[in-house]
Protein backbone atom coordinates (compact mmCIF):
# COMPACT_ATOMS: atom_id res chain seq x y z
CA UNK A 1 0.00 0.00 0.00
CA UNK A 2 1.13 3.44 -0.43
CA UNK A 3 -1.40 5.47 0.51
CA UNK A 4 -1.46 4.87 4.27
CA UNK A 5 -4.97 4.57 5.83
CA UNK A 6 -6.66 2.03 8.34
CA UNK A 7 -9.65 0.63 8.74
CA UNK A 8 -12.82 -0.18 7.31
CA UNK A 9 -13.99 -2.12 4.19
CA UNK A 10 -11.55 -4.83 2.79
CA UNK A 11 -9.98 -3.32 -0.95
CA UNK A 12 -10.02 -6.04 -3.31
CA UNK A 13 -6.93 -8.55 -2.22
CA UNK A 14 -5.09 -10.88 -3.83
CA UNK A 15 -3.50 -13.12 -1.57
CA UNK A 16 -1.89 -16.59 -2.78
CA UNK A 17 -4.44 -18.84 -3.87
CA UNK A 18 -4.99 -22.61 -3.43
CA UNK A 19 -6.43 -25.55 -5.06
CA UNK A 20 -9.96 -25.45 -4.37
CA UNK A 21 -10.30 -29.19 -3.00
CA UNK A 22 -8.32 -27.98 0.02
CA UNK A 23 -10.63 -25.03 0.98
CA UNK A 24 -12.26 -25.78 4.03
CA UNK A 25 -15.71 -24.62 2.32
CA UNK A 26 -15.58 -27.64 0.36
CA UNK A 27 -16.66 -29.67 3.13
CA UNK A 28 -19.83 -32.06 2.96
CA UNK A 29 -21.01 -30.21 6.19
CA UNK A 30 -21.05 -26.89 5.21
CA UNK A 31 -23.83 -25.22 2.73
CA UNK A 32 -22.88 -21.88 1.09
CA UNK A 33 -25.34 -18.78 0.87
CA UNK A 34 -25.26 -15.53 -0.50
CA UNK A 35 -25.00 -13.60 3.03
CA UNK A 36 -24.59 -14.62 6.44
CA UNK A 37 -28.01 -13.51 7.31
CA UNK A 38 -29.36 -15.70 4.39
CA UNK A 39 -27.51 -18.42 5.43
CA UNK A 40 -29.38 -18.22 8.98
CA UNK A 41 -32.69 -17.52 7.25
CA UNK A 42 -32.11 -20.95 5.23
CA UNK A 43 -31.23 -22.74 8.68
CA UNK A 44 -34.01 -21.40 10.59
CA UNK A 45 -36.68 -22.18 7.29
CA UNK A 46 -35.02 -25.76 7.73
CA UNK A 47 -35.62 -26.16 11.22
CA UNK A 48 -39.20 -24.74 11.07
CA UNK A 49 -40.29 -27.22 8.15
CA UNK A 50 -38.42 -30.53 9.54
CA UNK A 51 -38.40 -30.37 13.46
CA UNK A 52 -40.92 -27.67 13.83
CA UNK A 53 -39.02 -25.18 15.42
CA UNK A 54 -41.73 -22.21 16.85
CA UNK A 55 -38.89 -19.56 18.58
CA UNK A 56 -35.78 -18.60 17.45
CA UNK A 57 -33.89 -15.62 20.50
CA UNK A 58 -31.05 -13.44 19.64
CA UNK A 59 -29.08 -11.66 22.00
CA UNK A 60 -30.34 -7.96 22.37
CA UNK A 61 -26.72 -6.94 21.97
CA UNK A 62 -26.20 -7.98 18.46
CA UNK A 63 -26.30 -6.82 14.51
CA UNK A 64 -30.12 -6.36 14.35
CA UNK A 65 -30.30 -6.47 10.21
CA UNK A 66 -29.93 -10.08 10.96
CA UNK A 67 -33.01 -10.55 13.17
CA UNK A 68 -34.98 -8.09 10.84
CA UNK A 69 -34.09 -10.40 8.04
CA UNK A 70 -35.79 -13.69 9.23
CA UNK A 71 -38.86 -11.92 10.79
CA UNK A 72 -41.35 -12.98 7.97
CA UNK A 73 -40.27 -16.90 8.65
CA UNK A 74 -43.10 -18.78 10.29
CA UNK A 75 -41.48 -18.74 13.54
CA UNK A 76 -41.84 -16.60 17.01
CA UNK A 77 -38.32 -14.05 16.83
CA UNK A 78 -37.43 -12.94 20.25
CA UNK A 79 -34.25 -11.61 22.05
CA UNK A 80 -32.80 -12.76 25.25
CA UNK A 81 -31.11 -9.63 27.29
CA UNK A 82 -28.02 -10.17 27.04
CA UNK A 83 -24.53 -7.94 26.20
CA UNK A 84 -21.38 -10.46 26.96
CA UNK A 85 -19.50 -7.75 28.33
CA UNK A 86 -22.06 -6.23 31.02
CA UNK A 87 -24.50 -9.61 31.58
CA UNK A 88 -23.45 -12.61 33.11
CA UNK A 89 -26.83 -14.12 33.69
CA UNK A 90 -30.05 -14.19 31.37
CA UNK A 91 -33.60 -15.16 31.38
CA UNK A 92 -34.47 -18.23 28.98
CA UNK A 93 -37.04 -20.46 28.65
CA UNK A 94 -35.77 -23.77 27.35
CA UNK A 95 -37.82 -25.89 25.18
CA UNK A 96 -36.65 -28.56 22.55
CA UNK A 97 -39.04 -26.68 19.87
CA UNK A 98 -36.77 -23.78 20.48
CA UNK A 99 -34.03 -22.02 19.35
CA UNK A 100 -30.73 -20.12 20.97
CA UNK A 101 -28.50 -18.03 19.06
CA UNK A 102 -25.33 -17.73 20.56
CA UNK A 103 -22.47 -15.36 19.33
CA UNK A 104 -19.02 -15.46 19.33
CA UNK A 105 -18.41 -11.35 20.09
CA UNK A 106 -15.37 -9.96 18.04
CA UNK A 107 -13.49 -13.87 18.99
CA UNK A 108 -13.34 -12.78 22.46
CA UNK A 109 -16.68 -13.79 24.52
CA UNK A 110 -19.30 -16.11 24.11
CA UNK A 111 -21.92 -17.40 26.38
CA UNK A 112 -21.18 -21.07 28.37
CA UNK A 113 -24.28 -22.47 26.78
CA UNK A 114 -24.03 -25.34 29.03
CA UNK A 115 -27.17 -24.68 31.24
CA UNK A 116 -29.22 -25.27 28.07
CA UNK A 117 -30.34 -28.83 27.87
CA UNK A 118 -33.36 -28.85 25.59
CA UNK A 119 -33.22 -26.04 23.45
CA UNK A 120 -31.18 -25.91 19.94
CA UNK A 121 -28.13 -23.95 19.67
CA UNK A 122 -27.27 -22.15 16.61
CA UNK A 123 -24.03 -20.38 16.86
CA UNK A 124 -22.92 -17.26 14.98
CA UNK A 125 -19.13 -17.84 14.45
CA UNK A 126 -19.16 -14.60 11.84
CA UNK A 127 -16.29 -13.08 13.89
CA UNK A 128 -14.44 -16.84 14.08
CA UNK A 129 -14.68 -18.03 11.18
CA UNK A 130 -13.04 -21.50 11.89
CA UNK A 131 -14.42 -22.02 15.30
CA UNK A 132 -17.02 -24.52 13.47
CA UNK A 133 -14.38 -27.39 14.39
CA UNK A 134 -14.73 -26.42 17.73
CA UNK A 135 -18.30 -25.22 18.70
CA UNK A 136 -20.48 -27.60 20.58
CA UNK A 137 -23.59 -25.29 19.18
CA UNK A 138 -25.87 -28.23 17.18
CA UNK A 139 -25.22 -25.19 14.47
CA UNK A 140 -22.94 -22.89 12.98
CA UNK A 141 -23.74 -20.32 10.53
CA UNK A 142 -21.32 -16.91 9.68
CA UNK A 143 -20.51 -14.27 7.28
CA UNK A 144 -17.51 -14.14 5.67
CA UNK A 145 -16.74 -11.08 4.93
CA UNK A 146 -16.20 -9.72 8.01
CA UNK A 147 -13.21 -11.38 8.52
CA UNK A 148 -11.70 -12.32 4.74
CA UNK A 149 -11.45 -9.98 1.92
CA UNK A 150 -14.65 -11.05 -0.01
CA UNK A 151 -17.43 -9.13 -1.15
CA UNK A 152 -20.35 -11.45 0.09
CA UNK A 153 -20.96 -14.64 1.39
CA UNK A 154 -22.51 -17.00 4.04
CA UNK A 155 -22.11 -20.53 5.68
CA UNK A 156 -24.21 -22.72 7.40
CA UNK A 157 -22.68 -25.61 9.72
CA UNK A 158 -24.60 -28.66 10.01
CA UNK A 159 -22.31 -32.02 11.52
CA UNK A 160 -24.95 -33.78 10.62
CA UNK A 161 -24.77 -33.21 7.07
CA UNK A 162 -28.84 -33.00 6.74
CA UNK A 163 -29.79 -29.21 5.37
CA UNK A 164 -29.91 -29.15 1.82
CA UNK A 165 -31.97 -25.76 0.54
CA UNK A 166 -32.56 -25.68 -3.49
CA UNK A 167 -30.92 -21.91 -4.70
CA UNK A 168 -31.90 -20.01 -7.45
CA UNK A 169 -29.50 -17.79 -9.58
CA UNK A 170 -30.82 -14.14 -9.82
CA UNK A 171 -29.60 -10.94 -10.53
CA UNK A 172 -29.59 -9.04 -7.66
CA UNK A 173 -26.69 -11.19 -6.34
CA UNK A 174 -24.59 -10.47 -9.47
CA UNK A 175 -25.45 -7.08 -9.21
CA UNK A 176 -24.41 -7.13 -5.16
CA UNK A 177 -21.10 -9.18 -5.91
CA UNK A 178 -19.94 -7.39 -9.31
CA UNK A 179 -21.10 -3.55 -7.73
CA UNK A 180 -18.66 -4.61 -4.22
CA UNK A 181 -15.91 -5.80 -6.21
CA UNK A 182 -15.80 -2.78 -7.88
CA UNK A 183 -15.85 -0.72 -4.64
CA UNK A 184 -13.29 -3.35 -3.42
CA UNK A 185 -11.28 -2.94 -6.96
CA UNK A 186 -11.27 0.87 -6.32
CA UNK A 187 -10.46 1.15 -3.14
CA UNK A 188 -6.93 -1.04 -4.01
CA UNK A 189 -6.58 1.69 -6.68
CA UNK A 190 -6.97 4.82 -4.38
CA UNK A 191 -4.39 2.86 -2.01
CA UNK A 192 -2.05 2.65 -5.01
CA UNK A 193 -2.30 6.22 -5.20
CA UNK A 194 -3.68 5.73 -8.47
CA UNK A 195 -5.85 9.32 -8.88
CA UNK A 196 -9.53 7.40 -7.61
CA UNK A 197 -11.25 9.53 -5.77
CA UNK A 198 -12.70 8.00 -2.27
CA UNK A 199 -16.07 9.46 -2.90
CA UNK A 200 -16.28 6.87 -6.29
CA UNK A 201 -16.00 4.10 -3.56
CA UNK A 202 -17.43 4.98 -0.58
CA UNK A 203 -20.85 5.47 -2.57
CA UNK A 204 -20.95 2.05 -3.90
CA UNK A 205 -19.97 -0.11 -0.52
CA UNK A 206 -22.53 2.09 1.04
CA UNK A 207 -25.22 0.96 -1.30
CA UNK A 208 -24.17 -2.13 -1.58
CA UNK A 209 -24.65 -2.93 1.72
CA UNK A 210 -28.29 -1.65 1.25
CA UNK A 211 -28.64 -4.09 -0.72
CA UNK A 212 -27.50 -6.64 1.43
CA UNK A 213 -31.09 -6.36 2.90
CA UNK A 214 -33.29 -6.72 -0.25
CA UNK A 215 -31.51 -9.88 -1.36
CA UNK A 216 -33.91 -13.58 -1.88
CA UNK A 217 -32.79 -15.52 0.97
CA UNK A 218 -32.87 -18.59 -1.61
CA UNK A 219 -30.59 -16.61 -4.18
CA UNK A 220 -27.54 -18.67 -5.20
CA UNK A 221 -24.07 -17.56 -5.08
CA UNK A 222 -22.68 -16.41 -8.45
CA UNK A 223 -19.93 -18.26 -9.72
CA UNK A 224 -17.41 -15.51 -9.60
CA UNK A 225 -17.96 -15.57 -5.81
CA UNK A 226 -17.55 -19.34 -5.46
CA UNK A 227 -14.77 -19.44 -7.18
CA UNK A 228 -13.10 -16.81 -4.63
CA UNK A 229 -14.30 -18.50 -1.90
CA UNK A 230 -12.93 -21.78 -2.71
CA UNK A 231 -9.18 -20.16 -3.83
CA UNK A 232 -8.55 -18.26 -0.88
CA UNK A 233 -5.66 -19.31 0.93
CA UNK A 234 -7.81 -17.92 4.71
CA UNK A 235 -5.84 -19.82 6.74
CA UNK A 236 -2.56 -17.58 6.11
CA UNK A 237 -4.72 -14.24 6.10
CA UNK A 238 -6.47 -15.76 9.32
CA UNK A 239 -3.04 -16.59 10.63
CA UNK A 240 -1.72 -12.88 9.86
CA UNK A 241 -4.07 -11.41 11.49
CA UNK A 242 -3.86 -13.22 14.77
CA UNK A 243 -0.73 -12.56 14.53
CA UNK A 244 -0.88 -8.62 14.19
CA UNK A 245 -3.23 -8.85 17.13
CA UNK A 246 -0.45 -10.56 19.15
CA UNK A 247 1.80 -7.75 18.48
CA UNK A 248 -0.76 -4.96 19.37
CA UNK A 249 -1.12 -6.62 22.57
CA UNK A 250 2.08 -6.53 23.17
CA UNK A 251 2.88 -3.38 22.67
CA UNK A 252 -0.46 -1.82 23.71
CA UNK A 253 0.11 0.24 27.27
CA UNK A 254 -3.00 -0.17 30.13
CA UNK A 255 -4.54 2.89 31.07
CA UNK A 256 -7.27 4.42 32.87
CA UNK A 257 -8.98 5.84 30.05
CA UNK A 258 -9.42 2.70 27.58
CA UNK A 259 -9.30 -0.65 28.15
CA UNK A 260 -8.00 -3.17 25.27
CA UNK A 261 -10.48 -6.37 25.29
CA UNK A 262 -9.27 -9.32 24.49
CA UNK A 263 -9.30 -13.36 24.81
CA UNK A 264 -6.78 -15.96 26.29
CA UNK A 265 -6.99 -18.20 23.21
CA UNK A 266 -5.83 -15.34 20.66
CA UNK A 267 -8.87 -15.46 18.52
CA UNK A 268 -9.68 -11.49 18.96
CA UNK A 269 -10.86 -10.24 15.16
CA UNK A 270 -9.62 -6.83 16.43
CA UNK A 271 -8.95 -4.55 18.71
CA UNK A 272 -11.69 -3.59 20.78
CA UNK A 273 -11.50 -0.78 22.82
CA UNK A 274 -13.88 0.04 25.65
CA UNK A 275 -13.60 4.04 27.29
CA UNK A 276 -14.56 4.80 30.04
CA UNK A 277 -17.09 7.28 29.10
CA UNK A 278 -19.13 8.35 25.45
CA UNK A 279 -16.60 11.83 25.87
CA UNK A 280 -13.56 9.67 25.80
CA UNK A 281 -14.93 7.23 22.67
CA UNK A 282 -15.72 10.52 20.46
CA UNK A 283 -12.51 12.02 21.29
CA UNK A 284 -10.76 8.90 20.75
CA UNK A 285 -12.63 8.53 16.96
CA UNK A 286 -11.57 11.37 16.09
CA UNK A 287 -8.39 11.68 17.07
CA UNK A 288 -8.10 8.29 15.04
CA UNK A 289 -9.90 9.57 12.01
CA UNK A 290 -7.24 13.09 11.84
CA UNK A 291 -4.52 9.80 12.09
CA UNK A 292 -6.02 8.27 8.87
CA UNK A 293 -7.33 5.01 11.43
CA UNK A 294 -10.55 5.01 10.43
CA UNK A 295 -12.63 2.79 13.67
CA UNK A 296 -16.09 1.25 13.47
CA UNK A 297 -18.58 0.77 15.76
CA UNK A 298 -20.19 -2.83 16.37
CA UNK A 299 -23.08 -2.16 16.78
CA UNK A 300 -25.20 0.87 15.97
CA UNK A 301 -28.64 1.81 16.82
CA UNK A 302 -28.47 -0.72 19.78
CA UNK A 303 -32.01 -0.99 21.33
CA UNK A 304 -31.85 -1.15 25.25
CA UNK A 305 -30.26 1.12 27.77
CA UNK A 306 -27.40 -1.39 28.50
CA UNK A 307 -26.55 -1.88 25.36
CA UNK A 308 -26.70 1.27 24.03
CA UNK A 309 -24.14 2.45 27.15
CA UNK A 310 -21.72 -0.30 25.52
CA UNK A 311 -22.19 0.67 21.85
CA UNK A 312 -21.70 4.61 23.02
CA UNK A 313 -17.88 3.28 25.03
CA UNK A 314 -16.86 1.07 22.21
CA UNK A 315 -14.71 1.81 19.24
CA UNK A 316 -13.46 -1.31 16.83
CA UNK A 317 -9.99 -0.97 14.97
CA UNK A 318 -9.00 -3.82 11.83
CA UNK A 319 -6.17 -4.44 12.38
CA UNK A 320 -5.97 -7.68 9.99
CA UNK A 321 -3.87 -8.97 7.30
CA UNK A 322 -3.94 -6.43 5.26
CA UNK A 323 -1.21 -5.01 7.77
CA UNK A 324 2.17 -5.36 8.21
CA UNK A 325 4.24 -5.27 11.54
CA UNK A 326 4.76 -1.23 10.84
CA UNK A 327 1.27 -0.74 10.00
CA UNK A 328 0.42 -2.58 13.52
CA UNK A 329 2.89 -0.47 15.55
CA UNK A 330 1.53 2.41 14.70
CA UNK A 331 -1.63 1.86 15.10
CA UNK A 332 -0.77 1.30 19.08
CA UNK A 333 1.52 3.98 18.68
CA UNK A 334 -1.06 6.73 17.99
CA UNK A 335 -3.83 4.92 20.23
CA UNK A 336 -0.82 4.97 23.75
CA UNK A 337 -0.24 8.30 22.67
CA UNK A 338 -3.92 9.28 23.16
CA UNK A 339 -4.35 6.98 26.43
CA UNK A 340 -1.18 9.14 27.82
CA UNK A 341 -2.61 12.57 26.92
CA UNK A 342 -6.21 12.16 27.39
C1 LIG B 1 -22.03 -11.03 13.97
C2 LIG B 1 -22.72 -10.94 12.65
N1 LIG B 1 -23.40 -12.00 12.21
C3 LIG B 1 -24.03 -11.99 11.01
C4 LIG B 1 -24.01 -10.86 10.22
C5 LIG B 1 -24.74 -10.88 8.90
O1 LIG B 1 -23.87 -11.09 7.85
P1 LIG B 1 -24.24 -10.63 6.35
O2 LIG B 1 -24.08 -9.15 6.33
O3 LIG B 1 -23.28 -11.36 5.49
O4 LIG B 1 -25.63 -11.02 6.13
C6 LIG B 1 -23.33 -9.71 10.66
C7 LIG B 1 -23.29 -8.46 9.93
O5 LIG B 1 -23.81 -8.07 9.00
C8 LIG B 1 -22.66 -9.76 11.90
O6 LIG B 1 -22.00 -8.69 12.35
Amino acid sequence: MISKEFGSDFHYYQSNVINAEYSIFNEEHLSLFLSGRAALYNLLNYGIEKFGWCKVGFPSYYCHEVVDFCRNLPIEVDYYNYNPFIHRSLDWEDDEKSVFISVNFFGISKLDTSFLKKSIIIEDITHNLLSFKTSSANYCFGSLRKQLPLPAGGFCYDPNKDLSVDLEVDNLSDKIVLQKLTAMLLKSKFLKDENIEKKMFRSLYIESEKLFELIKPDSAIPDILKKMIFQFNYKNLLEKTQSNIQLAKRKWRSNRKVKLLSSNQNSEMGLLLLCDNHKTRESLKGFLIDSNIYPAILWPNQKTKKDRFFEQKMLFIHSDFRYDNEDVRFIIKQLNFFTANV
